[in-house]
């Protein structure tokens, strides 16, 4: 099996110590998630378009953002002009606008995912899912971190791996929303490819950022 990636969650991580946590994990992940709200789709406010060029100055690790907004066109198209590798628009919010959007994204030359909040079936994407770059599970409620872990959700996972070898699609599978040790052997027997690490999984372990990544690795081999 393929190595896993790991995206951690960039708003869950200490303003305080952003930048060393920042450079610490730069040449250790795969990516980094960026939660972006607009206090409608979700109660809650966040990350922007703004923070991303801001992250972009100090690192060139790809950045995802994961939309929970109303607007999503409106959305995609400042993620575009920030040039954010990624760009996740909420499958709820893209009904009559998904083409158009996966198209934008891919004219741009960026991946295009779609995030999929845990009421939300599979059935909803599958007009465009051949198109997609990335498909993001969500395992708790979008809009805060350390929120229940809904277990039921893992299912889809294991369908859209199943989907993908049968029909040969090219999306990558992740998961997002208390991804921790407590949680591990279930989420890697569903086996998406990329996980999600935020405040319970990571940057909440200890207050220093090298401790948390060594608890967190030796915990999870
Ligand atoms: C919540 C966000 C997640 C959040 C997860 O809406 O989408 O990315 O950071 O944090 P944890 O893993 O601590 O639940
Ligand atoms: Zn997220």
């Amino acid at each position: 099996p393929q190595r896993i990636q790991l995206s951690p969650s960039l708003m869950t991580m200490d303003l305080d110590q952003f930048k060393e946590q920042i450079s610490f994990l730069n040449d250790k992940v795969n990516s980094y998630h960026v939660d972006i709200m607009d206090g409608h789709f979700v109660p809650n406010l966040t990350l922007s378009p703004w923070f991303i060029e801001q992250v972009k100055k100090i690192s060139d690790v790809p950045l995802s953002a994961h939309m929970m907004v109303t607007d999503a066109p409106f959305w995609v198209s400042r993620l575009i002009e920030v040039r954010c590798d990624a760009i996740c628009f909420p499958s709820e919010a893209a009904n009559g606008v998904a083409f158009s959007m996966i198209d934008d994204i891919h004219a741009a030359g960026l991946q295009a995912g779609a995030v999929l909040n845990p009421e939300t079936s599979i059935e909803t994407v599958l007009p465009y899912i051949d198109l997609l770059d990335k498909i993001t599970i969500m395992t708790i409620d979008p809009g805060f971190a350390g929120q229940r872990f809904l277990e039921g959700t893992l299912d889809k996972i294991v369908r859209l791996r199943q989907l993908r070898e049968e029909h040969g699609y090219g999306y990558a599978i992740e998961m997002d929303g208390s991804t921790n040790l407590k949680h591990w052997k279930m989420i890697s027997d569903a086996g998406p490819d990329i996980y999600v690490i935020g405040r319970s999984g990571l940057f909440g372990l200890t207050n220093n950022i090298e401790d948390s990544w060594n608890q967190m690795t030796r915990e999870y081999e």
